[in-house]
């Protein structure tokens, strides 16, 4: 048989939540759950990049299993027993989300974020109110040395936002720490490894190497990490001003697709206009050239379609 001819992959059978069902060979949970519309939460995975395991928000219980098993990279085995709904997913996935939410500011996440939040009554203030931003000293915290904070406050992520250059800023206190954007920055996509974790426990954060600022990294600026954030924490520039000054509306943006003009790969950008003028760029996440990745040109060279103000940094 010619080693290019795909062969089909063997059907076998699973129990999800009582009902019986035929899958190929290799389907992963999360894939079998959603071909029954299963609603399964989700937040470090996304079908472009290779599963990390890291929030475990997805977990389901699976028979003779003594732990949860994350429906996110778990393949299914012939005669599994899943269980997508029971008290111990339900609880499961509300403290994640709990925990989540009392650190981070969750606050820009995907409408279906906030909808999970619900489902699982998320209630993140039970925790008290966040702690207060410690300047600078997530950057410089040592392993092992995480202080608890004042009584009554819940630990938190909080930083100020670094703004290093004009293309996108990074907010911090938003990250939850799903590992996107380092395996879009390394081997999953971009193959720059400009980013990666540092520290251990709650001090575990992104940086660069040595925490060094964007301009003196690794990064070439393709913006691919910001394409996979799942929670605002990575934001183009633009939109970050547009959002401080009040005037970032999605109700009042069209998105076009059209093909990047720089090079022969031709590349599908998605145009989010607002009020005539470009404000930011993504790619679809389902085409097959791009995989929602682009290169710095076609993510941010945008300025030349309008001509802006210097002063105002602004359309002219
Ligand atoms: S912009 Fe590109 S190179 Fe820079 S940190 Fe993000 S993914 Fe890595
Ligand atoms: S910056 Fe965004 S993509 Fe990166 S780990 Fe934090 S939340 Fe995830
Ligand atoms: S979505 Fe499965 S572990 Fe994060």
């Amino acid at each position: 048989m010619s080693a290019l001819m795909v062969q089909p992959k063997r059907l076998i059978g699973i129990s999800i939540d009582g009902l019986e069902v035929q899958v190929p060979e290799g389907t992963t949970i999360l894939q079998a759950c959603r071909r029954q519309q299963i609603d399964t939460p989700t937040l470090c995975y996304i079908d472009t990049l290779h599963p990390v395991n890291v929030c475990r928000v997805c977990v389901v219980e699976v028979e003779g299993s003594r732990t949860l098993v994350p429906a996110c990279s778990r393949p299914v085995e012939a005669g599994m027993k899943i269980k997508t709904g029971s008290e111990r997913v339900q609880h499961s996935r509300r403290m994640v989300l709990e925990f989540l939410a009392s650190s981070a500011d969750m606050s820009l996440t995907a409408p279906e974020v906030k909808r999970w939040m619900n489902e699982y009554k998320v209630r993140p203030e039970r925790y008290g109110p966040p702690a207060a931003s410690r300047a600078g000293e997530r950057d410089g915290a040592r392993t092992g040395r995480h202080e608890a904070p004042e009584s009554g406050a819940a630990a938190s992520v909080r930083q100020p936002v670094k703004i290093d250059n004009e293309l996108y800023v990074r907010d911090y206190s938003k990250c939850i720490l799903c590992y996107k954007c380092v395996e879009a920055c390394g081997v999953d996509a971009q193959n720059t490894f400009a980013i990666t974790v540092a520290g251990r426990g709650f001090e575990a954060r992104i940086s660069t190497e040595f925490a060094v600022g964007l301009p003196q990294s690794a990064c070439v600026y393709c913006g691919n990490c910001i394409g996979v954030c799942p929670t605002g924490a990575l934001m183009f520039k633009s939109e970050y001003d547009m959002r401080e000054g009040g005037t970032w509306d999605e109700s009042r943006q069209t998105v076009t697709s059209t093909i990047c003009g720089y090079c022969g790969v031709g590349c599908t950008t998605d145009l989010h206009v607002q009020d005539n003028t470009i404000v930011k760029v993504t790619s679809p996440l389902d085409h097959d050239v791009t995989r929602g990745h682009l290169c710095v040109k076609g993510r941010f060279g945008f300025q030349f379609v309008q001509r802006r103000d210097p002063e105002r940094n602004a359309p002219a």
